[in-house]
């Protein structure tokens, strides 16, 4: 995967050559049995700076040694980590990120999993659990889109030349338990990297030629042409591809590692590889950010691929609708009425408002095909999400509580959060049309993000369901010490996390 640091796991040995050391202390500047091996004679000299730079330990805050006496390394790095004891999963993970963060772009490093006090036995300070959270950090971290950069800053050595060697009582734990989280990690980035792409290079039929790679993993992988969907009747989502020089296409990703017989997981992704609005055209300023516009799809892939990866012992199918949305000769225009695939019509109030066509389709023909457990479907929706809820959660509709509950603890799990919002009735009426069975907008601002999950929740039936609007979060993306992206691969972990704690086994 792209700038992955080389990550090694190795057992704790002090005098390792190395040019960054990083270990990590509790407030009060109290190491592991570990960490203060590694650290030695330093562990004085440590203690010294830490009085000095009034450094203790608090969670976030770091004290960084150049060539400390007593140390092969060139430079040493501590990481305060808080109170041991509040540490959940999640917070470790963010710790790789943190000291993947300190490292130089060519640095030789190791990382001492130790902590005071955790992880009793021989095992030493951390679980092997733990130090494999601290190395999905650090990729997770390292994640840089630079591939379309021909000139580099002298500084700027290639991501890749970074090794970390994480330095652990129980390297055999360890690293089982990383090969898991490297899964679901590489099902990131490769979102990620798939939300990046220019929308030159990243069209429909592009897309879909990517989703392939996922047979590797053992994914099936079908694609849909423009005969099959036109054979299918998906009138809404072809509309919305009418007006661009590309085709449009629809994957159908299955993953089969459950029991046999059982009803599949499904996950349905918004995939507008551009979305100018159409004829309803958006304003120039922002637009090159609407080539993000597929960040659902980009997470349903991504998921097929974690899953696939670390075998996973669920059926799951990952249905995405590609499309273009351009404005030209051929365009649909406002006042159109389509026909889906479901047989109702829809009248084209906003040729900008397309995702909702889009998925309209792809829900009706996940669920008519698949017959699903649940459906939950990814989209960048409605800019009205990001007033509502900014970059920090996605907005959640659902019309099951079971599987509402689940997400909201899956979030809160993964650090992907997602918020509950409304549907009823009410808001339905608000897409009733004069011409046709319903409209594509609500006719006014109003509420924007929730008649468009009005809309999604006329096509899934009585099938338990999930909208998840990710336009904030999927996207120029809220930075963190997991994510220095533009793209976050929003989804993947909380996604993957739902199915492990639920629905395996
Ligand atoms: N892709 C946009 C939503 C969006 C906006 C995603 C900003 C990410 C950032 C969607 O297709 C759209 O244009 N929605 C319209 C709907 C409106 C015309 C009813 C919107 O949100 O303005
Ligand atoms: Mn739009
Ligand atoms: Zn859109």
């Amino acid at each position: 995967m792209a700038n992955a640091p080389q990550i090694t796991f190795s057992p704790v040995a002090p005098g390792k050559a190395a040019d960054t050391l990083v270990v990590f202390c509790d407030e009060g500047v109290k190491f592991g049995a570990d960490a203060a091996r590694m650290l030695g004679e330093a562990g004085e000299i440590v203690a010294r700076a830490a009085k000095f730079e009034k450094f203790t330990g608090k969670s976030g805050t770091t004290l960084e040694l150049l060539v400390p006496e007593g140390l092969k390394a060139d430079r040493l790095v501590v990481i305060g980590v808080g109170k041991v004891s509040d540490l959940k999963q999640q917070d470790v993970v963010k710790l790789g990120g943190a000291a993947m963060g300190k490292l130089r772009r060519i640095d030789n490093a190791v990382v001492v999993a130790d902590l005071p006090g955790a992880g009793k036995g021989a095992a030493g300070g951390m679980n092997p659990d733990q130090a494999a959270d601290l190395a999905q950090g650090m990729v997770l971290r390292a994640y840089a889109f630079d591939r379309y950069k021909t000139k580099r800053k002298p500084d700027e050595e290639p991501a890749a030349k970074r090794s970390v060697t994480i330095a652990t009582g129980d390297v055999n734990g360890a690293r089982k338990a990383f090969a898991e989280r490297e899964a679901i990690a590489d099902g990131v980035l490769l979102a990620r990297d798939l939300v990046n792409e220019p929308p030159n290079v990243l069209y429909p039929e592009e897309f879909a030629r990517r989703t392939l790679a996922l047979k590797k993993a053992g994914c099936a992988v079908e694609i849909l042409n423009m005969a099959a969907l036109k054979k299918l009747g998906m009138g809404a989502l072809l509309g919305v591809g009418q007006g661009s020089t590309r085709e449009s296409r629809v994957v159908v990703m299955r993953w089969n590692g459950g029991k046999k017989g059982a009803a599949p997981v499904a996950f349905i992704g918004k995939g507008v590889c551009f979305d100018t609005g159409g004829i309803s055209i958006k304003p120039a300023a922002g637009m090159e950010d609407m080539k993000g516009d597929m960040a659902g799809a980009a997470c349903v892939v991504g998921l097929m691929q974690a899953l696939a990866a670390r075998k996973a012992k669920v059926d799951a199918v990952g249905v995405i609708g590609l499309v273009e949305n351009m404005p030209d000769g051929n365009a649909q225009r406002p006042g159109d009425i389509v026909k889906s695939m479901s047989g109702q019509t829809i009248e084209i109030i906003n040729t900008d408002a397309e995702g909702r066509l889009v998925l309209g389709d792809v829900l009706w023909y996940t669920k008519e095909k698949f017959k699903p457990k649940f459906m939950v479907n990814l989209a960048t929706l409605t800019g009205a999400i990001i007033v509502a809820l900014g970059h920090e959660y996605a907005g959640l509709f659902s019309n099951n509580d079971e599987l509402s509950e689940r997400l909201s603890k899956s979030g809160e799990a993964t650090g992907e959060l997602v918020w509950r919002m409304p549907l009823s009735a009410t808001f339905d009426k608000m897409i009733d049309s004069k011409f046709a069975d319903m409209k594509n907008t609500g006719g006014s601002r109003a509420g924007g993000s929730i008649t468009a999950a009005q809309f999604l929740q006329r096509f899934v039936d009585k099938t338990p369901w999930a909208h998840l609007d990710i336009a904030g979060t999927g996207m120029d993306s809220r930075q963190n010490e997991i994510n220095k992206s533009w793209a976050s691969g929003w989804g993947v972990r909380l996604l993957d996390r739902l199915v492990a704690d639920y629905y395996e086994g």
